[in-house]
């Protein structure tokens, strides 16, 4: 079964008790700037530090130009409370065919280890099993980038493995944790554990 691509030009804002995750505006730019600057968050993803807020708002166009051709995208995590932009979460890629997908995030390093990340992952972890109707969802963290697999544990996806040398990130070639969640996994006594159980952010 094959999905509709115009989910990806609207998609729906989803909610958690802290966080709303919805997509990116041109307006979240400061916010974005606010911790896309800082080498910390960048040091274990793909993307390079930005250097000016000018680098923000060019990836911010390349976004908006992602959600209107119904791409899957990134999409904002925003803090309720306060109405501001602290991270990122999306789709890496999708195969329609597989119903497979993967995904990445980031998140302002003031906000690091309060929970929240765990929070945003377990919301699009539905979306994409409920509204998506996939059956398999990765992610991938460098291995030294523990807080990482802790968060994907948290959600309830599963270790399957190391993969030696799998990318090239700002100089050097680094070994990859594989996770992965299937539909099935949800809807199993794991699911109910990982959704009310050890972690309460
Ligand atoms: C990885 C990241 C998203 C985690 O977000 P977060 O909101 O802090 O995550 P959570 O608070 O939900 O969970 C973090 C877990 O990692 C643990 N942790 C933090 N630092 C750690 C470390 N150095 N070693 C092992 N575990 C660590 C925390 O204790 C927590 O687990 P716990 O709840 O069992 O105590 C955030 O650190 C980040 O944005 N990093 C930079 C970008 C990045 O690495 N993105 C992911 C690329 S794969």
């Amino acid at each position: 079964m094959l999905m509709d691509n115009s989910l990806f030009t609207s998609l729906p804002t989803l909610q958690t008790s802290r966080l709303i995750i919805r997509p990116a505006r041109m307006g979240d730019a400061r916010d974005l700037y606010e911790y896309c600057r800082d080498p910390e968050v960048a040091r274990h993803v793909l993307w390079e530090a930005h250097a000016s807020i000018h680098h923000t708002r060019i990836y911010l166009r390349s976004l908006l130009r992602q959600y209107r051709a119904g791409l899957p995208a990134t999409y904002v995590i925003e803090l309720r409370q306060e109405r501001k932009v602290i991270g990122t979460i999306g789709l890496m890629w999708i195969q329609q065919d597989n119903r497979a997908a993967e995904i990445g995030y980031s998140l302002n390093r003031s906000y690091w280890n309060r929970g929240l990340m765990t929070e945003a992952l377990g919301e699009m972890l539905r979306f994409c099993f409920h509204t998506l109707n996939l059956n398999r969802v990765e992610a991938q963290h460098e291995t030294d980038n523990p807080a990482s697999g802790a968060v994907m544990r948290h959600a309830g996806m599963r270790h399957e493995g190391l993969l030696r040398q799998r990318i090239y990130n700002k100089g050097r070639f680094v070994d990859v944790e594989l996770y992965a969640i299937l539909r099935t996994d949800c809807e199993g006594p794991h699911a109910r554990e990982a959704e009310h159980g050890s972690h309460s952010p």
